[in-house]
């Protein structure tokens, strides 16, 4: 680096990070620039020595609680090991929240252990309000669906692509879902499934990472993170649309089936 004064503005940005991480040196860093001469004459003298720098400067522990709150979303998902952990992030994830400000965490329900895991959208009002997924109208056709295949609600374990409601209970959009996947993600490898059940297109183009329409998805069994994953309507459309009523009873038939198979319990 040849220019003097550039290299001292990058010399002090270093040692102001350095002193951010671990508090104070030993060393004063001016904030004020000397003037040019002095900079060309001594442009180092608030380096520590080679051998200075051997020795770790303490951390106290509220600067290492400092560190720790600048992990990213990545690192800190990456870290919990349970369900109650996971939850807990949630609980303080900013990245989860939509548009709609004071919306409960609908963090999902169930066996922590199922073998079936439901995928839905997003929660409601209902949703919201009782900080569980698929309580309203909607769920309450879910469990009867599941009923005619003989699950009980607390045989399975659901959740949602989001974790808090969106305004006006509109579509989430393709960055609040990308935003809000990690966590799902983290969720499924903790319960470990061995089947999960998209209901509704947002919820399989999300897992599936495909833009198509549901007709195309479902009716088989997809391939994902080495389960298997099948696709069907959404309660909520069945509610509003007869037609959705017979291929979504097939869909759910093959479903059990599927899991008979695969000897999943109970
Ligand atoms: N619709 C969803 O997709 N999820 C819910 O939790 C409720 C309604």
């Amino acid at each position: 680096m040849n220019d003097p004064k550039e290299f001292l503005e990058k010399a002090t940005r270093f040692l102001q990070q350095q002193r951010e991480m671990y508090g104070d040196f030993s060393v004063h860093v001016e904030e004020k620039h000397e003037t040019e001469s002095e900079q060309v004459q001594e442009p180092n003298t608030s380096y520590k020595s080679e051998s200075q720098d051997h020795q770790q400067p303490e951390v106290s522990e509220e600067k290492k609680a400092e560190v720790e709150v600048r992990k990213s979303p990545a690192e800190l998902i990456e870290e919990c090991s349970t369900l109650e952990e996971l939850r807990a992030l949630c609980e303080e994830a900013e990245e989860l929240k939509t548009d709609l400000e004071g919306t409960n965490l609908v963090f999902g329900v169930g066996n922590p252990n199922a073998d079936l895991m439901i995928v839905g959208e997003a929660p409601g009002y209902n949703e919201d309000q009782q900080g569980e997924p698929f309580v309203g109208q909607a769920g309450q056709l879910l469990d009867k669906i599941m009923a005619a295949i003989k699950f009980k609600r607390s045989d399975i374990y659901i959740a949602n692509i989001l974790k808090h409601r969106p305004p006006d209970n509109r579509d989430p959009e393709p960055e609040e879902r990308q935003r809000s996947l990690p966590y799902l993600l983290k969720q499924i490898e903790l319960i470990d499934p061995k089947l999960i059940l998209c209901v509704g297109r947002i919820s399989a183009t999300t897992l599936l990472d495909k833009e198509t329409s549901l007709g195309n998805l479902r009716g088989t069994f997809h391939e994902f993170h080495g389960r298997e994953l099948m696709v069907t309507y959404h309660p909520a459309a069945l509610l509003y649309n007869q037609k959705y009523k017979r291929p979504t009873w097939e869909d759910v038939q093959l479903l059990r089936k599927r899991y008979d198979e695969l000897g999943g319990q109970p």
